[in-house]
Protein backbone atom coordinates (compact mmCIF):
# COMPACT_ATOMS: atom_id res chain seq x y z
CA UNK A 1 0.00 0.00 0.00
CA UNK A 2 0.89 3.64 -0.54
CA UNK A 3 0.04 6.81 1.11
CA UNK A 4 1.03 10.18 -0.62
CA UNK A 5 0.74 13.42 1.63
CA UNK A 6 0.47 16.87 0.46
CA UNK A 7 -0.09 20.42 1.96
CA UNK A 8 1.24 23.52 1.99
CA UNK A 9 5.12 23.80 4.03
CA UNK A 10 4.24 23.92 7.67
CA UNK A 11 0.57 21.41 7.29
CA UNK A 12 2.61 18.38 9.19
CA UNK A 13 3.22 16.02 6.49
CA UNK A 14 6.72 14.86 7.63
CA UNK A 15 5.43 14.48 11.26
CA UNK A 16 1.62 12.80 10.37
CA UNK A 17 4.15 10.72 8.01
CA UNK A 18 6.29 9.69 10.02
CA UNK A 19 3.85 8.16 12.85
CA UNK A 20 1.22 7.09 9.91
CA UNK A 21 4.23 4.98 8.50
CA UNK A 22 4.48 3.34 12.37
CA UNK A 23 1.15 2.78 12.50
CA UNK A 24 0.24 1.02 8.81
CA UNK A 25 4.01 -1.01 9.42
CA UNK A 26 5.24 0.84 6.04
CA UNK A 27 8.00 2.47 5.37
CA UNK A 28 8.27 6.26 5.15
CA UNK A 29 9.81 8.28 2.44
CA UNK A 30 10.27 12.23 2.63
CA UNK A 31 11.07 13.37 -0.71
CA UNK A 32 12.85 16.52 0.19
CA UNK A 33 15.12 14.65 2.36
CA UNK A 34 15.40 12.23 -0.50
CA UNK A 35 16.16 15.12 -2.63
CA UNK A 36 18.51 16.10 -0.45
CA UNK A 37 20.49 12.84 -0.20
CA UNK A 38 20.45 11.94 -3.95
CA UNK A 39 21.96 15.77 -4.54
CA UNK A 40 23.92 16.04 -1.67
CA UNK A 41 22.68 19.61 -1.11
CA UNK A 42 20.64 20.97 1.14
CA UNK A 43 16.79 22.39 -0.69
CA UNK A 44 18.04 25.82 0.43
CA UNK A 45 21.65 25.51 -1.18
CA UNK A 46 19.64 24.04 -4.22
CA UNK A 47 17.34 27.17 -4.25
CA UNK A 48 19.82 29.76 -4.00
CA UNK A 49 22.87 28.25 -6.38
CA UNK A 50 20.34 26.59 -8.81
CA UNK A 51 17.36 28.83 -8.89
CA UNK A 52 13.70 27.34 -8.02
CA UNK A 53 13.18 25.98 -11.73
CA UNK A 54 15.92 23.74 -11.61
CA UNK A 55 15.00 22.53 -7.82
CA UNK A 56 11.52 21.76 -9.40
CA UNK A 57 12.96 19.08 -12.01
CA UNK A 58 15.12 17.22 -9.27
CA UNK A 59 11.72 17.51 -7.63
CA UNK A 60 9.64 15.31 -10.33
CA UNK A 61 12.85 13.06 -11.05
CA UNK A 62 13.03 11.91 -7.66
CA UNK A 63 9.21 11.80 -7.13
CA UNK A 64 9.05 9.71 -10.54
CA UNK A 65 11.69 7.33 -9.01
CA UNK A 66 9.93 6.87 -6.04
CA UNK A 67 6.52 6.43 -7.63
CA UNK A 68 8.38 3.88 -10.49
CA UNK A 69 9.30 1.70 -7.41
CA UNK A 70 7.20 -1.46 -6.63
CA UNK A 71 7.67 -0.30 -3.23
CA UNK A 72 4.58 0.32 -0.42
CA UNK A 73 5.32 3.68 1.53
CA UNK A 74 3.84 6.46 3.06
CA UNK A 75 5.46 9.31 1.19
CA UNK A 76 5.79 13.26 2.55
CA UNK A 77 5.83 15.60 -0.15
CA UNK A 78 6.94 19.23 -0.49
CA UNK A 79 4.56 21.61 -0.30
CA UNK A 80 5.52 22.96 -4.36
CA UNK A 81 4.61 19.97 -5.58
CA UNK A 82 1.20 20.80 -6.91
CA UNK A 83 2.82 23.36 -8.90
CA UNK A 84 4.10 21.01 -11.94
CA UNK A 85 1.25 19.14 -13.90
CA UNK A 86 3.40 16.43 -15.03
CA UNK A 87 3.55 16.01 -10.86
CA UNK A 88 0.01 15.47 -11.21
CA UNK A 89 0.34 13.00 -14.01
CA UNK A 90 3.12 10.96 -12.16
CA UNK A 91 0.17 10.89 -8.95
CA UNK A 92 -2.70 10.14 -11.42
CA UNK A 93 -2.25 6.16 -10.34
CA UNK A 94 -2.46 6.82 -7.12
CA UNK A 95 -4.99 6.26 -4.45
CA UNK A 96 -4.05 7.44 -1.70
CA UNK A 97 -3.13 11.07 -1.94
CA UNK A 98 -4.21 13.12 1.26
CA UNK A 99 -4.09 16.68 1.86
CA UNK A 100 -3.51 18.11 5.42
CA UNK A 101 -5.31 21.25 5.07
CA UNK A 102 -4.79 24.02 7.50
CA UNK A 103 -5.41 27.41 8.05
CA UNK A 104 -3.02 30.11 6.34
CA UNK A 105 -2.89 31.64 10.33
CA UNK A 106 -1.69 28.36 11.69
CA UNK A 107 1.23 27.90 9.10
CA UNK A 108 1.97 31.21 9.72
CA UNK A 109 2.44 30.72 13.06
CA UNK A 110 4.33 27.79 12.96
CA UNK A 111 6.45 29.29 10.16
CA UNK A 112 7.16 32.78 11.14
CA UNK A 113 10.43 32.03 12.11
CA UNK A 114 11.48 29.16 9.68
CA UNK A 115 14.83 30.34 7.92
CA UNK A 116 14.75 26.77 5.69
CA UNK A 117 12.26 27.38 3.45
CA UNK A 118 13.45 29.64 0.45
CA UNK A 119 10.80 31.14 -0.62
CA UNK A 120 9.47 32.16 2.23
CA UNK A 121 12.46 34.34 3.08
CA UNK A 122 10.89 37.07 1.83
CA UNK A 123 10.18 40.53 3.31
CA UNK A 124 6.93 40.51 3.99
CA UNK A 125 6.63 36.88 4.71
CA UNK A 126 2.78 36.61 5.36
CA UNK A 127 1.75 38.18 2.44
CA UNK A 128 4.07 35.94 0.72
CA UNK A 129 2.49 33.04 2.51
CA UNK A 130 -0.51 34.35 1.40
CA UNK A 131 0.07 34.83 -2.43
CA UNK A 132 1.73 30.77 -2.45
CA UNK A 133 -1.35 29.79 -0.38
CA UNK A 134 -4.11 31.38 -2.82
CA UNK A 135 -2.15 30.06 -5.50
CA UNK A 136 -2.12 26.65 -4.23
CA UNK A 137 -4.82 25.99 -2.42
CA UNK A 138 -7.25 24.66 -5.12
CA UNK A 139 -4.63 22.58 -6.73
CA UNK A 140 -3.97 20.40 -3.10
CA UNK A 141 -7.50 19.66 -3.50
CA UNK A 142 -7.21 18.46 -7.14
CA UNK A 143 -4.60 16.38 -6.52
CA UNK A 144 -5.70 15.02 -3.69
CA UNK A 145 -8.55 11.94 -3.25
CA UNK A 146 -8.93 13.42 0.70
CA UNK A 147 -8.62 16.15 2.65
CA UNK A 148 -8.43 16.43 6.07
CA UNK A 149 -8.82 19.67 8.30
CA UNK A 150 -5.80 19.73 10.70
CA UNK A 151 -5.89 22.76 12.40
CA UNK A 152 -6.64 21.79 16.53
CA UNK A 153 -6.20 18.04 15.54
CA UNK A 154 -3.64 16.29 17.53
CA UNK A 155 -1.32 13.90 15.52
CA UNK A 156 -2.81 11.26 16.65
CA UNK A 157 -5.75 12.13 15.45
CA UNK A 158 -5.17 13.37 12.27
CA UNK A 159 -3.19 9.70 11.67
CA UNK A 160 -6.17 7.80 12.48
CA UNK A 161 -8.20 10.36 10.18
CA UNK A 162 -5.59 9.52 7.47
CA UNK A 163 -6.06 5.53 8.31
CA UNK A 164 -10.14 5.90 8.69
CA UNK A 165 -9.91 7.26 4.78
CA UNK A 166 -7.33 4.53 3.30
CA UNK A 167 -8.88 1.96 4.88
CA UNK A 168 -12.62 3.11 3.96
CA UNK A 169 -15.17 0.55 1.77
CA UNK A 170 -17.00 3.80 0.19
CA UNK A 171 -13.96 5.28 -0.82
CA UNK A 172 -13.61 6.18 -4.82
CA UNK A 173 -11.50 4.13 -6.58
C1 LIG B 1 8.42 24.11 -0.89
C2 LIG B 1 8.20 23.35 0.23
C3 LIG B 1 9.29 22.70 0.96
C4 LIG B 1 10.46 22.39 0.03
C5 LIG B 1 10.88 23.63 -0.70
C6 LIG B 1 9.75 24.25 -1.54
C7 LIG B 1 7.25 24.80 -1.55
O1 LIG B 1 8.82 21.49 1.57
O2 LIG B 1 10.12 21.38 -0.89
O3 LIG B 1 11.36 24.56 0.24
O4 LIG B 1 7.38 25.26 -2.68
O5 LIG B 1 6.17 24.86 -0.90
P1 LIG B 1 7.83 21.45 2.87
O6 LIG B 1 6.43 21.58 2.36
O7 LIG B 1 8.09 20.12 3.47
O8 LIG B 1 8.23 22.58 3.74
Amino acid sequence: MRVILIGFMGAGKTTVGKKLSESLGLCFVDLDERIENETKKKIKDIFAEDGEESFRKIETENLRKVLESQDDFVLSTGGGIVTREENKLLLSHEKNIIYLKAALDTLFLRLKEDENRPLLQAEDRREKMRELFEKRKEKYEAFAGFSIETDGKSISTIVEQCSSFIFSPDRKE
